[in-house]
């Protein structure tokens, strides 16, 4: 039994890490065991049992034990031996079977066939000592005079056991196997195809078998699937759990390590094993992965190091993501959230602790690390690489720094024609090379299971920081100097919409697969402004992206510009909260999917609010190609973590066509 705490178990739990078990007839004992622990489980049959109805080899083994013709009767599962006499009863008396077995050695593997024998009215002649191996089988078998030429049945429990047959036959014994029911595959596959999928895209951090069927099964599908490879390594990424010495060895044999395995081969047992040692065994894995992908960046097109060669299910240009920018039906809805690598995050503050904000962007190591991180934990659909919209800005000179709470500041703000004259010659996005890196060395550790977003600030959003000098309420300088100055404000812009395509570009030839454009502050303008003085620069920036690369262009607040936002470009149009999903859609029309749109601040409600609100968002979207769950804006610092995770979840799951 266990004995920890409720406590305990939670504290020294999964912590919210995502469990897979391949339980049949223990699934709702091992989810709840899972749950307890503090882990997201999900529990996927893998096997169904077969009897075998019409069963010669069973018949052959009463007729000779009726008729003295064995020696040793070994039975391997409880459930087996019930199965057997089952087989045999129409018949065979039971009585005179019962008989017989009484005259013969029984071996029984450990507690379960012996009472199961029991129940028959048979005292086993000997229980087999944990861990119940076939080596623990033979060396009871041994302590038998005689060995040699001793007649040997062996109770199967789905296939042979060639080790325990071979070892006894060595020893000169005569062995006959006596199947009694197989191991089928499960009616419905799904929830193991389900199964493969998570564990492929890494959405599994800790998997655990219970019976050497399971991998048999498990690896039959994904091979089924054409997925074995990538299930492998899926595998090896994870924490993996085995229940005893049989099902390890059998995991060992596919090329699996196997991570965790209980002092006893029992379910409790195991659960509490990988609650104690899986966060810590991931967290590792992670580690030497992006080990991995650091030694590898530099040449990490051509070289096969780290995680290079990771390939997922789909090629990925056919990541549902991907197909979502294209306006095809993926087979769910794609999602990622704005700031997915942020202060919310522990590991990410961790991070912090020891790295101001702008040295983690610089160091692409760094970068790429938060921003795997997030994807790993999270299990959203996107990378989006950690950088700032503010970036461009730093070869300018005009003393970009960022302040603890108070965000960006910007000390030498450009507003008259002299500032702009002394910063734009400085402009280019060759200083941004750091960026590049981080993408390369994301790709490395992510291989191609996921798609990268670069993004970029809008011209206006850009400049807003640009001339205020930080954050803004009014955008009042901003404002003044494009009424005032509108040749100013032009040059401005156009040193922007230079900067940031190259600045994009720079980031799709390192591997970003789509980039966003953030025009996080443009609803602060009317829309007669928005397309005098916006989109214009907006659409010439959207127009530079390499073509190919899908855009999304994403606003907040802009219920009144969405038209012309969409008249600027973009494959796909984010909007926030404020706006209806299916009316924002209805005016934007069917040539434009559509990001967003859930509340940040609903991710404080409870897990059934969000479920609600999640559920809302998908309905208004309809099915309809093209859309990309999102949050409307950025998640804020003190978001909890798990309601982030279970924001995923529910979107993935409501979301499977
Ligand atoms: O989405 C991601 O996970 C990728 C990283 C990312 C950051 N900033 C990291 C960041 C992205 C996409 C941005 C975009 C960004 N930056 C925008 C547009 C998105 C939006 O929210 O509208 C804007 C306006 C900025 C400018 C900026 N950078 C502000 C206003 C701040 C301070 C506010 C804050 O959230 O702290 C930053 C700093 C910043 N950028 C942080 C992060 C993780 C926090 C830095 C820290 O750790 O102290």
């Amino acid at each position: 039994m266990i004995d920890a705490t409720a406590h305990d178990e939670k504290r020294g739990g999964f912590g919210g890490l995502h469990v897979i078990a391949f339980e049949s007839r223990m699934a709702a004992e091992t989810r709840a065991l899972i749950e307890r622990f503090g882990g997201r489980a999900m529990v996927a049959p893998a096997m169904a049992e077969a009897p075998i109805e019409d069963n010669p080899a069973a018949f052959e083994f009463a007729d000779r034990l009726l008729a003295g013709g064995f020696d040793v009767v070994i039975f391997l599962t409880g459930v087996g031996v019930r199965e057997l006499f089952r087989a045999l009863d129409g018949r065979y008396r039971r009585e005179d079977l019962v008989a017989a077995l009484r005259g013969a050695t029984t071996v029984a593997r450990g507690p379960k066939p012996a009472a199961a024998l029991r129940e028959l009215g048979v005292e086993p002649s000997i229980s087999v000592p944990e861990p119940n191996t076939w080596r623990e089988i033979l060396a009871a078998v041994d302590e038998l005079a005689k060995i040699a030429e001793r007649r040997i049945a062996i109770q199967e429990y789905g296939t042979a056991n060639h080790d325990l047959c071979a070892a006894l036959e060595a020893r000169g014994a005569v062995v006959t196997a006596v199947p009694v029911y197989r191991w089928t595959m499960p009616a419905d596959r799904e929830p193991l195809r389900a199964a493969i999928r998570a564990i492929v895209e890494r959405q599994a951090d800790c998997v655990l078998f219970t019976s050497s069927h399971q991998i048999a099964n498990l690896m039959r599908q994904a091979a089924d699937d054409g997925a074995l490879p990538q299930l492998r390594q899926g595998l090896n990424r994870a924490a993996v759990g085995s229940i005893g010495p049989i099902c390890a060895a059998e995991l060992r044999a596919r090329g699996i390590e196997v991570d965790i395995e209980p002092a006893h081969p029992k379910l409790g047992h195991l659960v509490k094993a990988a609650a104690a040692q899986a966060p810590a065994i991931i967290e590792q894995k992670r580690k030497s992965a992006l080990a991995g992908a650091r030694m590898a960046a530099p040449q990490a097109r051509t070289q096969k190091g780290g995680e290079a060669d990771i390939s997922p299910l789909y090629a990925r240009a056919d990541h549902p993501l991907l197909r979502a920018c294209r306006r095809e039906r993926p087979p769910y809805t794609p999602v990622w959230l704005m700031r997915q690598a942020g202060r919310y995050m522990p590991e990410y503050r961790r991070v912090r602790e020891r790295h101001s904000f702008l040295e983690m962007c610089q160091r692409p190591e760094l970068a790429a690390e938060v921003t795997v991180t997030a994807v790993e934990r999270l299990g959203v659909d996107a990378a989006i690489i950690f950088a700032d919209i503010l970036l461009p800005l730093l070869p300018l000179n005009v003393g970009l720094h960022y302040e603890k709470g108070d965000g960006p500041v910007i000390d030498r703000p450009v507003r008259r024609a002299a500032d702009l004259e002394r910063a734009a010659p400085l402009a280019s996005a060759e200083a941004l090379g750091f960026v590049g890196d981080a993408i390369k060395m994301t790709r490395t550790a992510l291989g191609d299971r996921k798609p990268i977003i670069g993004f970029a600030g809008a011209p206006f959003t850009l400049a807003s920081y640009l001339i205020e000098g930080g954050g803004s309420r009014n955008y009042q300088a901003t404002k003044t100097l494009m009424y005032t100055q509108p040749d100013l404000w032009d040059r401005i812009m156009k040193m922007i919409v230079r900067v940031t395509g190259d600045y994009l570009n720079l980031q799709i030839e390192a591997g970003a697969d789509l980039v966003q454009i953030f025009d996080s502050w443009v609803g602060c303008l009317g829309p007669d402004d928005y397309r005098r003085y916006v989109m214009p620069y907006s659409r010439a920036t959207i127009a530079a992206v390499r073509s190919g690369t899908p855009v999304i262009h994403f606003s907040a607040d802009t219920a009144s510009l969405l038209e012309l936002m969409r008249a600027a470009g973009g494959d796909v149009i984010g909007v926030d909260w404020r706006v209806d999903l299916a009316h924002a859609w209805a005016r934007l029309g069917d040539g434009v999917g559509v990001q967003g749109n859930f509340d940040p601040i609903a991710l404080f409600a409870d897990t059934g609010e969000i479920r609600r609100r999640a559920k809302a968002i998908l309905d208004a979207a309809g099915g309809r190609p093209g859309h990309i769950f999102n949050l409307g804006h950025g998640i804020l610092p003190e978001t909890p973590v798990d309601n982030v995770r279970a924001l995923i979840d529910i979107v993935h799951e409501l979301s499977a066509r």
